[in-house]
C-alpha cells in the first residue's frame, strides 16, 4: 500500500521533468528555426516587403546609374499599355541638354524655370571629363547623365541624344521631351511653353524632303529597303517628342544599323536618322516642324550666332513679327519657343530683356 501510494508520486515528478525540459527544447529549436528562417528570408524578400508601384512611379532621386547603354536603353523601352494611370501624375516636360561643357546661358534658364517645380525635369549631357561646378541652388544641379564622347555630325551625337532621352524615360512622370543646346534660349515664358506642347497634338521635329546636295544627294542605296530614296527626310536636331515617340527612339534597332553604316559624313547623321524613321513609323504624328528657331540667313553650314551687340527690343520684335506656322492645323503667330545660336556675350542683355520681351 504504502509503496504504491508513493509510486505515482516519483512518476508524477518524472513525468513533469520531462515536461520542463521538453518544454525548453521546443522554445530553442523554435527560436533557432525562426532565426534561420528569417536569414533565408532576407535572400528572398525582406518579412516587411510587399510589391507595390512606389519604385515604378516615384522620381529618382540621383541620375546615377552603373547601366551600359544596352541596359539603359532596355529598361527605358518599358512602357504601360493600359493608358490611364492609377495614381495622380503631372506630367513634366523634360529639357535635355546637350552640350561640350558649360551653360553660358544658366542665368536665363533659370529664371525661365524659377516657381515652376513640378512641371519640367533637367537632363544635361556633357563631355565626360567637363566638370560642372553648379551650387545647389541651382536647377542644373546634379542634373547630368552618365555621358559619352559626342562627336559632331557622327553617330555619337545621336547615341548622346537617346541616352539623354532614356534617362529622362526612366521618371514615369516624363511626357514630354525637348533637346536644347547650350546655346539655345527660350523665347516665351514657361506658362505659354507648357500650354504649347501639352495641348498640340503632333511632335515637333523637323521633318522635309529636301532635293540637292544637302538631301536627297545624301541618302546612299545601301539602305534599302529600310529606308528608300521618297523616305529620306531632313531635319533641325533640336526637336520635341512626346513619351510614346522617345520610347521609339530608344528601342530603335532596325534603322540605327542602316544610318550607322551609310549616313556619314557628309551625310550628318542627326539632321536624317531621326526624321527619317518617325516619318515611316508615325508621319501623322510628327508637325514636321522645330520649335527651335536658326538663322541661316548669313549662308554657311552654321546659323548666325547672335553677340551682346545684336541683342536689342528691336531684333526681338522682328523674329517675333515674322512668325506664321501650323499650329494643330491652324495658322498660328506663336510658332518658335527657342531659339538659337546666342554666345555668351549675350546674357547680360538676354537678363535685362527678359521679362519685357520674353515675359518672364
Ligand atoms: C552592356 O553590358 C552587357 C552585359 O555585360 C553586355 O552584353 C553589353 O554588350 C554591354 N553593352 C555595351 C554597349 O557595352
Ligand atoms: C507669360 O506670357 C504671356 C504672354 O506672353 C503673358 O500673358 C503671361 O502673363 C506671362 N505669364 C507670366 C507668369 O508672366
Ligand atoms: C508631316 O509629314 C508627313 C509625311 O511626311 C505627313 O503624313 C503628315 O501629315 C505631316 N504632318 C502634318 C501635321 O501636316
Amino acid at each position: 500500500m504504502n509503496s504504491s501510494r508513493h509510486f505515482p508520486i516519483k512518476a508524477i515528478q518524472i513525468f513533469m521533468l520531462f515536461l520542463v525540459l521538453g518544454f525548453g527544447f521546443s522554445i530553442i529549436s523554435m527560436n533557432t528555426y525562426r532565426t534561420f528562417v528569417k536569414k533565408c528570408a532576407i535572400v528572398e524578400a525582406p518579412s516587411t516587403y510587399q510589391l507595390s508601384i512606389e519604385s515604378w512611379i516615384r522620381t529618382p532621386s540621383s541620375l546615377r546609374h552603373a547601366m551600359n547603354d544596352t541596359e539603359l536603353f532596355w529598361r527605358a523601352s518599358f512602357y504601360p499599355r493600359i493608358k490611364e494611370y492609377p495614381f495622380k501624375r503631372v506630367p513634366k516636360i523634360a529639357f535635355m541638354f546637350l552640350a561640350a561643357g558649360p551653360l553660358p546661358l544658366a542665368p536665363l534658364w533659370q529664371k525661365f524655370f524659377d516657381g515652376h517645380e513640378g512641371l519640367y525635369s533637367i537632363y544635361i549631357h556633357s563631355s565626360p571629363s567637363y566638370v560642372a561646378s553648379f551650387p545647389p541652388t541651382s536647377v542644373f544641379y546634379n542634373r547630368h547623365i552618365p555621358s559619352q564622347v559626342v562627336e559632331w555630325g557622327e553617330m555619337s551625337m545621336c547615341d548622346a541624344e537617346r541616352r539623354l532621352l532614356a534617362n529622362a524615360l526612366l521618371d514615369i512622370s516624363n511626357e514630354w521631351f525637348v533637346l536644347v543646346s547650350e546655346s539655345c534660349i527660350p523665347l516665351r515664358n514657361f506658362t505659354i511653353v507648357y500650354l504649347y506642347i501639352s495641348r498640340s497634338k503632333y511632335s515637333f521635329m523637323g521633318s522635309f524632303d529636301e532635293d540637292g546636295p544637302n538631301g536627297r544627294f545624301r541618302y546612299n542605296e545601301k539602305m534599302k529597303p529600310e529606308v528608300t530614296l521618297p523616305q529620306w527626310r531632313k531635319g533641325a536636331q533640336w526637336f520635341e517628342v512626346d513619351r510614346a515617340l522617345a520610347v521609339l527612339i530608344v528601342e530603335d534597332i532596325k534603322y540605327y544599323p542602316k544610318f550607322k553604316n551609310f549616313c556619314k559624313p557628309y551625310c550628318y547623321v542627326d539632321e536624317h536618322y531621326f526624321p527619317t524613321m518617325l516619318t515611316i513609323k508615325v508621319p501623322h504624328l510628327l508637325a514636321n516642324r522645330t520649335l527651335t528657331r536658326a538663322d541661316w540667313s548669313r549662308g554657311g553650314p552654321h546659323p548666325a550666332t547672335y553677340e551682346r551687340s545684336d541683342i536689342t527690343e528691336e531684333f526681338f520684335k522682328k523674329i517675333f513679327e515674322s512668325e506664321t506656322c501650323l499650329y494643330n492645323n491652324q495658322p498660328s503667330t506663336v510658332c518658335f519657343l527657342f531659339a538659337r545660336k546666342f554666345a555668351p556675350s549675350s546674357l547680360d542683355p538676354l537678363l535685362e530683356l527678359s521679362s519685357k520681351v520674353f515675359r518672364f
